[in-house]
């Protein structure tokens, strides 16, 4: 597809937009990409559960296609279902009805592994396992998913829905949802500090690396029409893992590392969920292929973590590490 697109971003001050949008930006261009989010320090505030204020920004700006980012994460979901409902469904039909009001040619819709409920199969859950989920958060993604298929049939709008597991990066907090804890471990790790983990042990969940995930996102969008054969959205797969595996892969590089494990209510949550994807479709039909493992994000990981943390602390002591984080693993 040609590259010269206009792009508009929502709910882009989150963990995985902080990322996304510097990879759109640099693909795009920087004039070409609008992003918005409801918080934060951002170019355009937007509410998207603000029906009147997304259909006139997107009537000024007129995008090619709109990453749909906003949302309220499962276990924050959980705390409050009123709002988790009103972003995570009426937010985006309000994006799908601007998006077909102004001819917007491609939609994104993050999907999530909270769609599959506990009457899945655990292992390898393939793109047809029963959408039964137990929580708000996978309730409303899965309603998310037919209408993709739905507006696709009734409007012709190419609505792409991936399935994310839980994303682990440096670059970005994450906001609130049950893989948290795959990111705050290792900055737990880098400071010398006993994590205190909230799912058990043994929990084992489908995870990806922010990297992966970025790429994968855009290959996606990018892919020919007749290549995407299911319309309600791709398993995007990276590798499982459960928080002793995580602590393992540290501890072999960090061997004082030491974790508790203190399940909550997000424990629950996980036990509902996926232990491992299957891709396959992705793999066969659009050609997805991730590149971390959890040996190499690891890897990674602890690299560019302790390498922002010697920047900031050179600074503070007024010396300059040039291209600290550049210089990690
Ligand atoms: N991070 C993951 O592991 C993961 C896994 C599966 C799916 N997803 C999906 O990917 C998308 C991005 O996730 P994330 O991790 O960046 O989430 P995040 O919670 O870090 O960021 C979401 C952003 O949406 C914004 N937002 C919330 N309500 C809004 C509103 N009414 N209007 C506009 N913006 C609003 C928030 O301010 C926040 O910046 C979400 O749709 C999420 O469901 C994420």
């Amino acid at each position: 597809m040609q590259v010269q697109q206009r792009i508009l971003v929502t709910g882009c001050n989150g963990q995985i937009g902080q990322v996304l949008v510097p990879a759109l930006q640099q693909r795009y261009g920087k004039q070409n990409v609008f992003h918005s989010d409801v918080r934060g320090d951002v170019p355009i505030h937007l509410d998207v559960t603000d029906t009147t204020a997304l259909l006139k920004l997107v009537q000024e700006i007129r995008p090619t296609m709109i990453y749909h980012l906003a949302a309220v994460l499962s276990a924050t979901g959980e705390r409050d279902p009123v709002r988790a409902w009103q972003v995570n469904l009426n937010g985006y039909f309000n994006v799908l009805e601007a998006a077909v009001a102004c001819k917007v040619e491609r939609v994104f819709f993050p999907s999530t592994i909270a769609v599959y409920g506990p009457d899945a199969p655990r292992e390898a859950t393939p793109d047809d396992a029963p959408t039964r989920p137990t929580t708000i958060y996978g309730i409303a993604k899965a309603a998310g998913e037919n209408l993709a298929a739905w507006y696709r049939k009734k409007h012709g709008l190419d609505v792409r829905v991936l399935r994310y597991p839980g994303i682990i990066g440096w670059e970005s907090a994450p906001g609130g949802g049950t893989t948290d804890y795959a990111v705050e471990i290792y900055h737990a790790a880098v400071d010398g500090q006993r994590f205190r983990c909230p799912l058990s042990a043994q929990r084992a969940l489908p995870m990806l690396a922010m990297a992966d995930a970025v790429r994968g996102t855009i290959e996606y969008m990018e892919a020919d029409a007749e290549k995407i054969l299911q319309p309600s959205g791709y398993n995007l797969g990276g590798f499982s893992g459960a928080p002793a595996d995580f602590a393992g892969a540290i501890q072999q590089r960090m061997p004082d590392f030491a974790i508790d494990y203190v399940p909550d209510h997000r424990d629950a949550i996980a036990a509902s969920w996926p232990e491992g994807l299957n891709d396959s479709a992705a793999r066969r039909d659009w050609g997805w292929q991730p590149q971390y493992d959890l040996q190499a994000l690891t890897a990674a990981m602890l690299g560019h973590i302790g390498a922002a943390r010697a920047a900031r602390a050179a600074e503070a002591a007024g010396k300059v590490v040039p291209n600290a984080a550049a210089n990690a693993a």
